[in-house]
């Protein structure tokens, strides 16, 4: 096959991102013929045999054809800090790179706290693994920096041991199959073309709320919030991909660049606007719809007990350009929400005078949604003549694209998608380094400006859409939130 062989070294191989998506999405690219071996590395103790099983617990119970698949996994314990840890491990991938024929490739996946990656990269370095015949490609997760200094800082670091082209910084919302989509609604259909300005657009919303609360990710999460761990990164990817400009070619260097003059466009907050343009919440206990009663995020497991960490975050971000000039951008997220739905609302201008007026109720918006999950599709709000009753009289209809269920099955998933793609060495659907650097700007910006203005949470029950400030930040602008659709 034209799909090229590679020694992946997974570490933190153990943990939870690798059980939850990782072992599942190389099942699928092994099923697709991709040729890999893996070292998994931790600093538990295992055996390549424990380790597999631990692999084998992780996929899905209707996985066929395991053993053959677990073969190509291997597990070496490692201590992050200590070179020597490294060192050990060259002569052993060199065999595995002769034993399957790997070409020298390898892809290092930092699937660990971040508290590690700097030390890993140089590790890697000294050790004399990111050396090699093939190619080497660094794959980060977030969160890369907790702020515009620190990811500076890592981004230094690891620049000692790769390349920016050989860093592929995941988020995995881009790779999802709507995310992806998003380009191609809008630059191979010229009727949404023409009217994606701020002339026809009234406003954008983009909603990312989750029913689950903070499980047992406290110790991160609790340092984090919100803000940190949703806007930061897969909010301000959406709203870019929503907002800028055509991209001369499909390069990804071009498509990178016009998200990055996005966010340069983005109106810094600052202690003046902040408290108008911002809500952060914090989840009260509740009751879910199936009548289980929800614990208040203070009393959850490893939560400090006055902890002000935000779990729901609502915003309106302005861009500053000719083409949005005076266009909202909402944006909302949150823990222990209503419903679990990624979904984005373009609402379109009234129209200057409206003719059907004496049932002017029935004449909504044009709205177009973008289901980005769990649900995959769009649909297109219109009027049209009530059935059967006088001209004038209007209902909403809605024009419906759903991705079905059996697509959606045998569609990758997002974790599979960007592995492959940087096996393939294709970065477009990776973070480059000034989209995070301008991105930590615009959230420092609310960082600093909600400590100094000492913005409040605001308290919402379990499993509903938010507190009702959040409503508001909408409503003084004559807007509201469109429900789940
Ligand atoms: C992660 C966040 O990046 O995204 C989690 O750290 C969040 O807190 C998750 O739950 C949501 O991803 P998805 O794909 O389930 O919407």
């Amino acid at each position: 096959s034209s799909k090229e062989p590679v020694l992946i070294f997974l570490f933190g191989a153990t943990g939870d991102l690798a059980r939850r998506k990782l072992y599942s999405a190389l099942y699928r690219l092994y099923k697709r013929d991709q040729e890999f071996a893996v070292i998994g590395l931790a600093r538990r103790a295992h055996t390549d045999e424990t380790y597999r099983d631990l692999i084998n617990d992780s996929l899905p119970s209707e996985v066929g054809q395991r053993q053959h698949f677990l073969e190509r996994f291997y597990y070496r314990r490692l201590d992050i800090t200590r070179p020597e840890n490294f060192a050990t491990l060259k002569e052993f991938s060199d065999e595995l790179n002769e034993r399957y024929q790997l070409k020298g490739n390898r892809i290092f996946y930092l699937s660990l706290a971040p508290a590690y990656f700097a030390e890993a990269a140089k590790n890697l370095k000294k050790s004399g693994l990111a050396t090699t015949s093939g190619w080497k490609r660094l794959v980060i997760e977030k969160p890369f920096g907790h702020d515009l200094k620190s990811s500076k800082e890592l981004n230094e670091s690891l620049l000692h041991a790769f390349s920016e082209e050989e860093i592929y910084r995941i988020d995995h919302y881009l790779g999802k199959e709507m995310v992806q989509n998003i380009e191609v609604l809008r630059f191979a259909n010229p009727i949404f073309e023409a009217i994606w300005n701020r002339r026809y657009i009234s406003n954008v919303q983009i909603t990312l709320s989750e029913t689950l609360g903070v499980g047992d990710r406290a110790n991160y999460y609790d340092q984090t919030g919100a803000l940190l761990d949703m806007v930061q990164n897969h909010i301000m990817q959406l709203l870019t991909l929503i907002a800028m400009e055509p991209p001369t070619q499909l390069e990804t260097d071009d498509l990178r660049y016009e998200k990055v003059k996005v966010l340069k466009a983005i109106r810094p907050m600052n202690i003046h606007n902040i408290a108008e343009e911002i809500v952060r919440g914090q989840y009260t206990r509740g009751i879910s719809p199936n009548r289980e009663k929800m614990c208040a995020y203070l009393n959850e497991n490893n939560v400090r007990s006055d902890s002000d960490t935000e779990t729901f975050v609502a915003s309106r971000f302005q861009i500053d350009n000719y083409r949005w000039q005076g266009v909202p951008f909402y944006v909302r997220t949150g823990k222990r929400m209503a419903e679990k739905a990624t979904q984005i609302v373009i609402q379109f201008r009234k129209l200057p005078k409206n003719p059907y007026f004496h049932n002017v109720n029935h004449v909504g918006p044009n709205l177009l949604v973008i289901y980005i999950s769990p649900d995959e599709g769009l649909s297109l709000k219109l009027n049209v003549k009530a059935n059967g009753e006088a001209g004038s009289n209007t209902v909403p209809i809605s024009l419906k694209f759903r991705n079905n269920e059996l697509a959606m099955e045998n569609m990758q998933d997002a974790y599979e998608r960007l592995i492959a793609d940087c096996i393939k060495g294709d970065s477009t659907n990776f973070t480059r380094w000034d989209e995070v650097l301008y991105s930590w700007g615009i959230i420092d910006s609310i960082v600093d400006s909600c400590k100094k203005r000492h913005v409040p949470i605001d308290y919402y029950e379990a499993c509903s859409m938010g507190p009702s400030t959040a409503d508001e930040l909408l409503e003084k602008h004559g807007h509201h939130w469109w429900p789940i659709m």
